[in-house]
């Protein structure tokens, strides 16, 4: 059972109508159980949570009691991830891993730094090329700290004047400093790459410089995560902004191997000899995962 404290914590949270914190401390309780290995118990409480079946349900929520405190952009600009991956599933270099860890040791004991003065790193950058894993990462930190992940929708954010973006930009920096939960601002240069473009003069390159000034000040109580396909793109004023910037580079054929394996025993399949060729000569594990799970789906049709 969660302890009295953290259900105090839940019905404050519930009283003051703050529907993003509630979830996250609904999702922690959840998450407890589970590290306790009560699994049946974190299954029902894990459902009755998404009991609506829509991952986007909770935003709307989060967004309507937003909405009522007078930022009305998160109903259109934030939607949920749900994901079930751990980190301890995601192929990452040893290097990035330990940082990551770190990054989750940090938060958890972030009262234990503040105290000291010190913050916890929470501003973090993963670049390189897609299908390898940037934004399944950000998901899955925040399933390891039991926090919600929001994925930002930078088309709802910009608005007819740049008046309106900033405040826009401002209220969702304000809901990832209020709502403890992994704000995910992904593919970072469809807004950087253009700052400087001769086609979008000034306009873009104030949208990105108010954004590199939320970032700068921003004080996030749990994570922001950036994420960019093309780094080279990016204003390198928006880099100095993360407390951590980490490259998801292309796979080798080793880990793209491992990783096929993996993929095709949780579907109940072996590998053929030609499908490992063309996994292991994929450019990305996305891609991989794409032609081991095409092999299991015509084996499972084969005798139809
Ligand atoms: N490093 C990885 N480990 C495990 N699965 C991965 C990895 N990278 C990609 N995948 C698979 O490919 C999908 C797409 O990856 P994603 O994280 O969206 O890539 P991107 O780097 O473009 O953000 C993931 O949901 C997952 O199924
Ligand atoms: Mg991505």
């Amino acid at each position: 059972m969660p302890t009295t404290k953290k259900l105090a914590e839940l019905f404050r949270a519930l009283s003051a109508e703050d529907v993003g914190s509630a979830t996250a401390i609904a999702a922690q309780i959840c998450k407890g159980e589970e590290n306790k290995g009560h699994r049946s118990a974190a299954r029902i409480l894990r459902g009755a949570l998404n009991s609506n079946g829509s991952s986007t349900h909770v935003a709307d929520t989060v967004a309507a009691s937003e909405t009522r405190n007078g930022s009305g952009v998160l109903s259109t600009a934030i939607v949920r991830l749900s994901t079930d991956v751990h980190l301890s599933d995601v192929v990452l270099v040893p290097s990035a891993r330990r940082e990551l860890q770190g990054v989750i040791l940090e938060w958890k004991h972030r009262e234990r730094l503040r105290r000291r003065g010190i913050l916890p790193r929470a501003k973090l950058l993963f670049h390189g090329p897609p299908g390898c894993g940037k934004s399944l990462t950000a998901r899955a930190l925040g399933l390891e700290l039991g926090i919600p992940t929001y994925l930002v929708r930078f088309d709802a954010v910009i608005g007819a004047y740049l008046g309106q973006t900033a405040i826009h930009l401002r209220q969702l920096f304000h809901f990832a400093e209020t709502t403890p939960c992994v704000l995910l601002l992904d593919e970072l240069d469809a807004l950087g790459k253009r700052r400087g473009s001769p086609l979008d003069v000034g306009e873009l390159d104030r949208i990105v410089i108010a954004l590199m000034q939320e970032l700068e000040h921003a004080r996030p109580t749990g994570l922001i995560v950036g994420t960019s396909n093309m780094a080279k793109h990016l204003d390198d004023a928006l880099w100095r902004r993360f407390d951590l910037t980490l490259r998801f580079g292309a796979p080798g054929q080793k880990a793209l191997l491992g990783f096929a394996k993996r993929v095709a025993a949780a579907k109940g399949n072996k590998l053929s000899a030609a499908v490992t060729r063309r996994a292991s000569k994929a450019d990305s594990f996305a891609r991989a995962e794409q032609i081991v799970i095409a092999e299991a789906r015509s084996q499972a049709l084969r005798d139809v």
